[in-house]
């Protein structure tokens, strides 16, 4: 009986450790999340606390970040106003973290922007071009750099950007974001090759389209029509993309368990990119059947 007793609290002393300690899988660990207080990056904010990172969210929307850190509990989880593009105040919000909690494990670079509506490049003004350029690559530059600085000397660190699935395939936003999408990109393999023989990762997380405020302030009532429309044209279905979907894959690349991954664009996209729109024609009986041009064609 003694034995039997012994036996099951080995057990459950064993599975508390266990769900323990993988409910914190950034334990110890100091993140900066830019573009914290809305979207992923708010997200972001929230599972990495959960997983037992002391969390700084950096933004310029200050209600909103203030209260989620007051929200979360302002011991583990602060708010900083920080513009990215201002290179002062990127570097200024390193010094502060470090300060308060002794190092920087954890740089994500989230901050973005997007210009509106889609159209030819004859339409785009170099103000919005320079606009976009300004926060989502620059500000990016800027984060990484800075977290550079101190993650150095410090010997071990990971450097995060939110890029985007348009750095896989052409057409999916306008000229302007991908190429502020795709120079996060170079600047993250670039990076990784710099920063990898001291320790650093650098990898970036591309996420297909999925609603936040973004695009502008939305109303409740219309999230699930525009989640349905765009995983009506996604390519996964009975899964809808939001923004905690976005920040898993943050919290793997950001965790011991991601500890030899660097230069990697973890593409969020239900297969989205990696699909030929021409080619599902052929899983389609019915449309094989009405487009006979299609038939001939792979039967060449
Ligand atoms: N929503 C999408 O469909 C989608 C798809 C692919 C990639 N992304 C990228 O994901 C990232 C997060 O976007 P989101 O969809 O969560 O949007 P969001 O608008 O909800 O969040 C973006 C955050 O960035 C902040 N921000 C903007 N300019 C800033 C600046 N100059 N300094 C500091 N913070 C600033 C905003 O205040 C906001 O809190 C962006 O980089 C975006 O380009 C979004």
């Amino acid at each position: 009986m003694v034995i039997l007793l012994l036996y099951s609290f080995h057990l459950s002393f064993f599975f508390f450790f266990f769900t323990w300690h993988y409910n914190f899988r950034l334990a110890g660990k100091v993140a900066i999340i830019t573009g914290g207080a809305s979207g992923i990056g708010a997200s972001a904010v929230q599972i990495f606390h959960e997983n037992g990172a002391k969390v700084v969210i950096a933004d310029i929307q200050d209600n909103l970040g203030q209260a989620i850190s007051n929200k979360l509990g302002g011991k583990n989880v602060s708010y900083f106003h920080c513009d990215v593009r201002n290179e002062d105040e990127i570097s200024n919000l390193v010094d502060v973290t470090v300060a308060k909690y002794g190092k920087l494990d954890i740089m994500y670079n989230n901050a973005g922007i997007l210009d509106r509506p889609f159209g030819s490049i004859l339409d785009t003004t170099k103000s919005e071009l320079d606009r976009l350029i300004s926060v989502n690559l620059v500000g990016s530059f800027l984060g990484a750099k800075h977290a550079a600085r101190v993650m150095v000397p410090q010997g071990h660190g990971c450097i995060l950007f939110t890029s985007s699935a348009c750095t896989v395939i052409g057409g999916l936003s306008t000229h302007s974001y991908a190429v502020t999408k795709y120079g996060v990109w170079g600047l993250a393999k670039n990076l990784a090759a710099e920063l990898g023989p001291q320790g650093i990762r650098v990898n970036c997380i591309s996420p297909y389209g999925l609603v936040t405020p973004i695009g502008g302030t939305i109303d409740e009532s219309i999230i699930p029509v525009a989640e349905q429309a765009l995983s009506e044209i996604g390519n996964l279905k009975g899964q809808i993309l939001r923004p905690d979907g976005v920040a898993k894959a943050a919290l793997y690349l950001a965790s011991d368990e991601a500890n030899y991954v660097s230069g990697l664009n973890l593409v969020v996209d239900g297969g989205f990119s990696a699909v030929n729109p021409t080619m599902m024609k052929f899983f389609n009986p019915e449309e094989i059947e009405t487009t006979p041009k299609v038939i001939h064609r792979s039967n060449m």
